[in-house]
């Protein structure tokens, strides 16, 4: 596997075509030489995601081709709870500290992912050993001790922290996962609070996908008005992604981006990717405990692309870029989740393929 322009170009389908129809400038004939961060430096940050096992050695035309093209970093999954944080007492910092070495050296906007989740959290942050529920005294001493240890080894290097990822439901309001169900709706004021405490000038955010979901989107100002009367010290709103060729409607999104901003906050595009296949999931998004059974419907392009498609991806992420541009003002990065397909969690779906990419993350 080796790491090119192309390669990135192929996952993102930010092709000369979309700059330069977006931005007809100079610095389009340039392209070889300027990396999107360039392109939109006046504009908004432009990240990306980067994988465990290419961060512990990193391939010098990777190094090389994540320098030139971003100036913002997340790490997939090596922040997550259940990788810095196994076992009670256990702590494995040795990816986490050379991803953020590494954004210290490059001058990177780098970003934190993730304290309180309820997802790739080991069980027994929530179970005694004996099965049971931990106390609410327990969990919320738990979730402290985790923000503090991890937010005060990154202190004044992590620029921005999603603080918390997907707390509430389509709909329903808060999700029902065993932060809920412990603590209960304090779980999100006290992650913001405990964060605010170790690490006073760090940027904190409220990580989500399908905030476009206008139920979601109200739920979501209603809460960030509510803790800024109470100063409960949150600055921003990820807004995920995950999102497709159809949907969501570009213009629900867009309101989405208007209202976060309205409610004062910064909007982050955090995890950004668009999908090719068709639709498979019941509710769309990242939800990935959700699983499909492998059928050739949902995996149409087993030859690759055909022009076709790959002209709608890029009139897709011109369309988003599109609006990101007009929305500049209130925008403060855009994250890509990853730089190519070979790396993407995605390439595990739907369903267990027959054919898989080759494993590099
Ligand atoms: C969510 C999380 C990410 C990642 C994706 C799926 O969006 O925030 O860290 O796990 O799901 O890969």
């Amino acid at each position: 596997m080796t790491y090119s322009r192309r390669h990135f170009l192929l996952h993102s389908s930010l092709g000369l075509a979309m700059l330069s129809s977006i931005k007809m400038n100079a610095m389009a004939k340039a392209m070889g030489e300027v990396g999107l961060k360039d392109y939109f430096r006046d504009d908004f940050k432009i990240g990306t995601a980067i994988g465990g096992k290419l961060m512990q050695e990193l391939p010098a035309d990777y190094e090389q081709l994540i320098t030139r093209e971003f100036n913002a970093i997340t790490m997939e999954n090596d922040m997550k709870w259940e990788r810095v944080h196994p076992r009670p007492g256990v702590w494995d910092w040795a990816l986490a500290d050379k991803f953020v070495d590494f954004g210290v050296r490059k001058d990177m906007y780098i970003v934190g992912h993730v304290l309180v989740w309820h997802s790739q959290t080991p069980k027994w942050v929530f179970e005694d050993t004996a099965g049971k529920p931990v106390s609410r005294e327990a969990l919320l001493k738990s979730m402290q001790q985790h923000i503090a240890t991890v937010v005060g080894r990154y202190k004044d290097r992590i620029a921005a922290w999603d603080v918390v990822n997907e707390s509430v439901d389509e709909g329903n309001g808060w999700r029902k996962s065993p932060w809920l169900n412990i603590i209960g709706e304090e779980l999100m004021e006290k992650a913001f609070l405990f964060t605010n405490e170790i690490d006073p000038k760090a940027h904190l955010l409220y990580n989500d996908y399908n905030e476009h979901n206008p139920d979601k989107r109200a739920f979501i100002v209603d809460f960030v008005n509510k803790f800024k009367k109470r100063g409960i010290p949150i600055h921003g709103i990820g807004m995920q992604g995950h999102v497709g060729l159809n949907y969501p409607d570009i213009k629900e999104y867009e309101k989405s981006i208007e209202a976060y901003a309205a409610a004062g906050m910064r909007v982050h595009i955090t995890e950004l990717e668009v999908d090719v296949l068709p639709e498979a999931w019941d509710h769309i998004g990242a939800e990935i405990s959700t699983n499909f059974a492998y059928s050739k419907k949902l995996d149409p392009y087993t030859k690759g692309l055909p022009q076709k498609i790959e002209d709608q991806l890029t009139r897709r992420y011109e369309e988003f870029f599109k609006l990101f541009l007009k929305h500049r003002d209130k925008i403060e990065r855009i994250t890509f989740w990853g730089t190519g397909d070979a790396e993407s969690w995605k390439k595990w779906l739907p369903g267990k393929r027959p054919h898989q990419l080759p494993v590099i993350v």
